[in-house]
């Protein structure tokens, strides 16, 4: 096992303790693209509140700032402390979602744009933190501004050195100071624009966190508000060096490294390190997948593909050939993760039909539904005993070696949304097995954003195609177990055995005419 599978695996398990305390709907790891979208909301309009009585001159925006906090405490002061948290906060949820994403190997493909979308926004959220500590004009604002502008400094763009603004208070200007408050609120606005590319590419994207967690998160920023309120330090003075600040570890936490590090080999280090986060969707190991096919000749214009694809892969289209339908399917190469989920949807991907006609609408070239089907004969053919089972999992979840044993075969998928549930049907009621277990990435978290709870809904009978009533559903379990949990998934599979056991075995061989039937 490598080393990022390791990570990865450990990752999980820590995420694993959060879900047994928040459950998986509320997990702060699962909603943290989400979070981010809430903080950016929550320094927007705190933001756009201490705007309101912020001055924007050098001279006087110390001053300001002081009776926004001190006069009107309970409303300036605390959007101050809410604007300063929740920007903390977002550099915090910034920070482990990218993490999660690399470890979760969420940026190949398609995903390349959300992922080199995340760069620049990296960029944008730390020159609004840096720009708004300016602001403030204390002590830790002329810190910022001398080291940030020798930085600059470094490059020998600007004519005249800018760092020279801060060295004397003859020479503080104050269009300067105005450009970095044009700067504050610029910024923020290129950053929302980038937030909405980034998202583009997902059908569905989670901007908003659930209500309980939006509730707790904000809740919790408002008491720290109160409890520890933001303030500034000592006032700018240009006539002293400032020798202590207390500086803020979300924003400033390179800062310290400027004591160290010459200049110029800061800007390799931050440009380099940039460099190579904007190429790493493209580094190795390089996997691509094909895209999903569509077959027109079995395509009735459903449209059942399109509403469950969740990378908005494929639009609907008007009727190109000569069939009595009004659309179809047509698939965007580039945006498609080959998961397979349009294939698990499609009406005509039923393993009930005829093997020689079985092509359904949609397929995925790496598995089509056909090779499905000869592969869960396959599976199944060699189970013998009580309590024969075969799993379907999903590349991305738990390791199905794990799981097998006497009396139980396991058929791997792209993604658990990508098996049409008709497959289910299929095995049971021509005996193949005498159950059916289901297992993948974890409750709240698939690797193909949506694959969980689409197969949940269509177990449920909420969404088209839906496993049909006839099935027994204590022949069929789920286990969302993920990575890191093969024991659970071990102990599931254990429990699900015996419980079959107790069941009537069911009789092999499929009534003939409904093999040729089909379920179109
Ligand atoms: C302001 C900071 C950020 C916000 C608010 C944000 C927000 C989001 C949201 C809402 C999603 C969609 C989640 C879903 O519905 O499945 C997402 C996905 C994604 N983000 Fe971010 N993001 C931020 C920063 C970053 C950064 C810095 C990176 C990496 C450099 C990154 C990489 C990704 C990737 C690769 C996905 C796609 C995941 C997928 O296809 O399943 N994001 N982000
Ligand atoms: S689900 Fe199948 S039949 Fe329906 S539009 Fe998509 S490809 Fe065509
Ligand atoms: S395989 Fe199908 S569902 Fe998945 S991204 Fe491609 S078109 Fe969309």
């Amino acid at each position: 096992m490598g080393l990022k599978q390791r990570l990865r695996i450990a990752w999980e398990r820590l995420e694993s303790a959060f879900t047994r305390s928040f459950g998986p709907a509320w997990n702060p790891f699962f909603q943290l693209g989400a979070l981010g979208w809430f903080f950016y909301w929550i320094v927007a309009v705190t933001g756009i509140y201490l705007f309101i009585f912020f001055d924007t001159g050098v001279t006087n925006a110390y001053q300001s700032l002081e009776e926004i906090t001190h006069a009107q405490w309970w409303a300036g002061g605390v959007m101050r402390s809410l604007h300063r948290y929740a920007s903390d906060a977002l550099v915090v949820v910034m920070t482990l979602h990218m993490i999660r994403e690399y470890l979760l190997d969420r940026l190949r493909g398609p995903r390349w744009l959300a992922w080199v979308t995340g760069v620049p926004m990296i960029w944008f959220v730390f020159i609004a933190g840096v720009t708004g500590y300016w602001l403030v004009w204390d002590m830790l604002a002329q810190y910022v501004a001398i080291v940030t502008t020798e930085w600059f400094d470094a490059l020998s763009i600007f004519g005249e050195p800018i760092a020279r603004n801060f060295l004397s208070p003859t020479h503080l200007s104050d269009r300067f100071f105005t450009l970095m408050v044009f700067a504050h609120i610029v910024v923020p606005l290129f950053l929302l624009l980038v937030m909405w590319i980034h998202i583009l590419r997902m059908s569905d994207a989670r901007i908003n966190p659930p209500k309980g967690l939006a509730i707790g998160t904000g809740a919790t920023l408002l008491v720290l508000s109160l409890v520890f309120p933001a303030v500034s330090q000592d006032p700018a003075n240009l006539a002293t060096v400032p020798a202590t600040v207390q500086l803020d570890w979300y924003y400033l936490n390179l800062y310290p490294l400027f004591d160290y590090v010459p200049r110029p080999v800061m800007w390799v280090l931050t440009v380099g390190f940039s460099t190579f986060l904007l190429l790493l969707p493209w580094l190795p190991p390089r996997r691509r997948a094909a895209a999903a096919l569509v077959d027109l000749g079995n395509c009735n214009g459903c449209a059942r593909c399109a509403a469950d694809c969740p990378f908005n892969a494929i639009t609907m289209r008007p009727r190109s050939d000569s069939l009595p339908y009004e659309q179809e399917a047509v698939v965007e190469n580039d945006l498609c993760v080959a998961c397979g989920i349009c294939a698990g949807a499609c009406p005509t991907a039923t393993p009930f039909r005829r093997r020689s006609a079985l092509v359904p609408g949609i397929d995925l070239p790496q598995l089509p539904v056909r090779e499905l089907r000869e592969r869960t004969l396959a599976a199944t053919a060699a189970l013998a005993g009580p309590a024969r089972v075969l799993v379907y999992g999903c590349a991305h979840g738990t390791r199905l070696t794990a799981l097998q044993q006497p009396g139980v075969a396991t058929v791997e998928l792209s993604c658990i949304a990508a098996l049409p549930p008709s497959f289910i049907d299929f095995v049971l009621s021509g005996g193949h097995a005498d159950g059916v277990f289901l297992t993948g990435c974890r409750e709240g978290d698939c690797h193909h954003r949506q694959g969980i709870e689409w197969t949940r809904q269509r177990l449920a009978g909420e969404r088209d195609p839906f496993l049909r009533a006839r099935v027994p559903r204590e022949r069929v379990h789920s286990c969302w177990s993920g990575l890191a949990r093969t024991t659970v998934a071990v102990r599931q599979l254990t429990a699900f055995r015996e419980r079959l056991a107790a069941l009537a075995p069911t009789e092999r061989g499929v009534p003939a005419a409904r093999e040729e039937a089909g379920h179109a």
